[in-house]
Formats: structure tokens, sequence, C-alpha cells
């Protein structure tokens, strides 16, 4: 992590975001969401971490909400992207961190993610029952749907979470 800063991303970090992505996923295509988001998601946060001043890996924290409680403060996580040549050196986690600071600071009271528990549960997220993801998800990823609380105050049981309009695509939450 020598010589590696976290800075929120700027319009002309764009082009290495579009780089980053294909390299980190080369048999998903986020980048229509990814940009979707970026574009046109108030409220989120794009962080990205830099070596000297490329960019290693990327965050986006989008703003959501519950169904049963429309002042609750909710973000989801994903995509997390980390170069290939830079995994495994603290950089995704780092990420995580730095976002999760910023929401609590901001007053977000929990983060969703849906991704690898065996990577997120060393960040603190735990498996999610109570709030329910935007979409039934297949047996295989239930235990992929969890998330970290950054507030005493529990939320209402049997909400469903409400993403904003490029998160609304059943395609994004199944295999
Ligand atoms: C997953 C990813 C974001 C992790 O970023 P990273 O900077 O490499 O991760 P960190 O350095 O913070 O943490 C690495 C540790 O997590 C572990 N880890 C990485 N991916 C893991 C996974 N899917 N499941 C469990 N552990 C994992 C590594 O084994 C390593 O542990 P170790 O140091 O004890 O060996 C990165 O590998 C990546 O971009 N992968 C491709 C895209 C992806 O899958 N994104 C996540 C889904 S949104």
């Amino acid at each position: 992590m020598l010589g590696i800063h976290i800075r929120e991303t700027r319009p002309q970090d764009i082009p290495a975001i579009q780089a980053l992505y294909p390299s980190a996923f080369p048999d998903e295509d986020l980048l229509p969401v990814v940009g979707q988001v970026l574009e046109g998601v108030p409220g989120l946060l794009s962080l990205g971490a830099f070596q000297r001043e490329s960019l290693i890996g990327h965050v986006i924290f989008t703003p959501c909400a519950s169904d049963a409680d429309a002042d609750a403060e909710l973000s989801m996580l994903p995509p997390l992207a980390v170069a290939p040549a830079s995994q495994r050196q603290g950089v995704g986690t780092a990420l995580i961190r730095e976002g999760l600071e910023r929401m609590k600071s901001g007053g977000v009271t929990q983060v969703f993610v849906l991704g690898d528990p065996g990577y997120y549960g060393r960040s603190g997220f735990k498996p999610e029952t109570s709030i329910a993801p935007p979409y039934p998800l297949p047996d295989e990823y239930r235990d992929a749907w969890q998330s970290v609380s950054l507030d005493a105050a529990p939320l209402p049981t049997s909400a469903t979470l409400t993403v904003p309009a490029p998160w609304r695509d059943p395609a994004l939450w199944g295999p």
C-alpha cells in the first residue's frame, strides 16, 4: 500500500475507470451500469485508489432506501474493482474502509453488498436476512447478500431495499 492514496474520482478519471473494469472483470461487462450510476445517481460516492496518478482501484457507494422506512439512509457497495497487478495488497480493503468511514460520517446507517462473503466478511459484513435485496436471489447467492451496520438503531424487519434506476435490472442480481 506504499504510495497509494484514495480520493473521490473526477470526470477526468472516467477513461481510467472504463479501462479498469474490463481488466478486473474479464467475464462480465459492468461498464454500462457503472457509467449510468456515475452519470445519473445523485449522492453517490465514487472513490479511486491511485498509485502515483494511475487508477488501480475503484468503488462506488450508491444511495438506497428501504420500502418500509422512507427516512432510512442506506447505501449499497458494489461494484469494487482492483487492477489485477495490484490485487492482494490491501487496496480493496482500504477502499471499503474509506467508504464505510465516509458513509458513517454522512449519516448512513447500513451498507449492503452482494458479493463473496469470504471477502466482504473481512470488512465486517454479515449475512443480511431482514432487508431483502431488490430482486429474489437464487439459492446459491443467499450467503452473498450481506450488510454492515454503522448505527445501533435496528431497521424495521421485512423490508426490501430500493435501489436507483441503473440497478433495477434483474440481470444484475442473478448468475
Ligand atoms: C475482489 C477484489 C476487489 C479484492 O481486492 P484486493 O485489493 O485484491 O483485496 P485485498 O488486498 O484488500 O484483500 C486480499 C485478501 O482478500 C482475499 N480475497 C480476495 N478475493 C477474495 C474472495 N473472492 N474471497 C475470499 N477472499 C478473497 C485474498 O485471498 C487476500 O487475502 P490474503 O491477503 O490473506 O491472502 C479484487 O480481487 C478484484 O477486483 N477482483 C475482481 C473483481 C471482483 O471480483 N470484485 C468484487 C465483486 S464486486
